[in-house]
């Protein structure tokens, strides 16, 4: 069977680390002969506005449409944020979700090497056992609702439909069936909404409940009001430890403090799935949560973690090869936890190293190869 998937690189970094996510894959394909993926190319962001004027084209859409998951780099940069009434790059990712209709955005939050721990903003004992997902809805809520701009007032409708909140609901409750407690149940879901306050927050509890008591009565669901988990977040995070089911605006702030647990942006990773993962191969958008770093691109600086990580979450949800996502994952962090011949740390400077970021994929591909 061929796999499907569309490479778009994007700009400024984002070529950058993509190449070295693409070694890892490279290596996967001559280690398993029966895994073929047939690989195409577009563009999107900046480099898109400069050739065509639109930060993604419909044939690209189309492409995406047709592939079983896209490997995004990220995209922007100042040359295209000073044009007046311009599209900006960004435009072209929000096209693309809303194109594919990829609902719900996964963040991961917990340490893909244990030598990262002194990255966090908080203290590594309370951190260090530390591992959520954050399951953001991603296509709904207020950022999508109608929207008013007046002289004197604006509004954004923040509505959810029934089908929006159970579909997200199914990923969250997929997600926690795949991590295990120690007594091998599944992991607790946390709906974190403001049902005390919003209509639309009391109709996501509503049907979030209705929808694991009748498909999902194994595991088990505790709401936590989202304004009081983000303060657990930072004051006690393991206690999060599961599955955070949430809408797309608590999603968005809830996801960036977990962000800030990690501590270092270029090792974070995302995905946006168009589908429930567990029930057979989701398409999907995988992409590093941060931006494209014009501050430090061409140097060979960018840490490629953050995309070599996304290409394992493609890997598991996408491709169905959850053996190969945890070798990769395991590639990793033996290389973030290995020393080099001069017995220097293998990363980038971000992570306080002085690797390249072609020596940063290449030790990856060549752990993932002897696994
Ligand atoms: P950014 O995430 O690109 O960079 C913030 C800081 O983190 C910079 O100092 C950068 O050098 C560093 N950094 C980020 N990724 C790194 C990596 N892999 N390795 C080493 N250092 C890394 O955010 P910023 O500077 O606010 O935005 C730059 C551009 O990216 C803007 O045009 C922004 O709109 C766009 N952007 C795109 C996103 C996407 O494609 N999904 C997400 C966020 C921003
Ligand atoms: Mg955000």
């Amino acid at each position: 069977e061929i796999r499907k998937l569309l490479v778009l690189p994007g700009d400024h970094i984002g070529p950058e680390i993509i190449a070295e996510a693409l070694k890892s894959l490279t290596v996967l394909e001559e280690e398993r002969p029966d895994f073929k993926v047939q690989i195409s190319y577009g563009l999107i962001g900046g480099a898109s506005l400069d050739k065509t004027n639109e930060p993604i084209t419909d044939e690209v859409l189309d492409a995406a449409l047709s592939s079983d998951a896209i490997l995004l780099g990220s995209v922007g940069g100042p040359e295209w944020a000073h044009v007046p009434g311009a599209i900006s790059p960004e435009k072209g990712i929000l096209r693309l979700r809303q194109r594919l209709d990829a609902f719900a955005n996964i963040r991961p939050c917990r340490f893909c090497a244990s030598s990262l721990m002194d990255q966090s903003a908080l203290k590594s004992d309370v951190v260090k056992d530390v591992n959520f997902i954050v399951v953001r809805e991603n296509c709904g809520g207020a950022y999508f609702g109608t929207k008013t701009e007046g002289e004197d007032e604006a509004s954004d409708l923040w509505i959810y439909r029934r089908a929006e909140i159970e579909r997200c609901a199914r990923v969250s409750a997929a997600l926690a069936r795949t991590m295990v407690k120690d007594d091998k149940s599944p992991a607790i879901v946390w709906n974190a909404d403001k049902a005390n306050v919003l209509a639309s927050g009391r109709f996501w509890r509503t049907v979030t409940h209705d929808v694991f008591e009748r498909e999902f009565s194994d595991i088990e669901l505790r709401d936590q009001l989202a304004d009081s988990a983000a303060m657990i977040m930072v004051k006690a995070p393991t206690k999060l430890n599961g599955v955070i089911h949430t809408d797309n605006t608590f999603g968005d702030i809830l996801s960036d403090i977990s962000g800030g647990i990690v501590g270092s942006l270029g090792v974070l990773p995302s995905a946006s799935v168009c589908g429930i993962p567990g029930e057979g191969p989701v398409k999907g958008i995988y992409e590093a949560v941060h931006g494209s770093a014009p501050d430090i691109s061409g140097r060979g600086e960018a840490n490629p973690i953050a995309q070599i990580l996304s290409l394992a979450m493609l890997l598991r949800y996408s491709f169905s090869t959850p053996r190969e996502a945890d070798l990769l994952e395991e590639a990793v962090r033996k290389t973030l936890d290995s020393h080099d011949n001069n017995g220097l740390e293998i990363r980038t400077k971000d992570l306080g190293g002085s690797s390249s970021t072609r020596e940063v994929g290449d030790t990856v591909a060549s752990q993932f190869r002897i696994l």
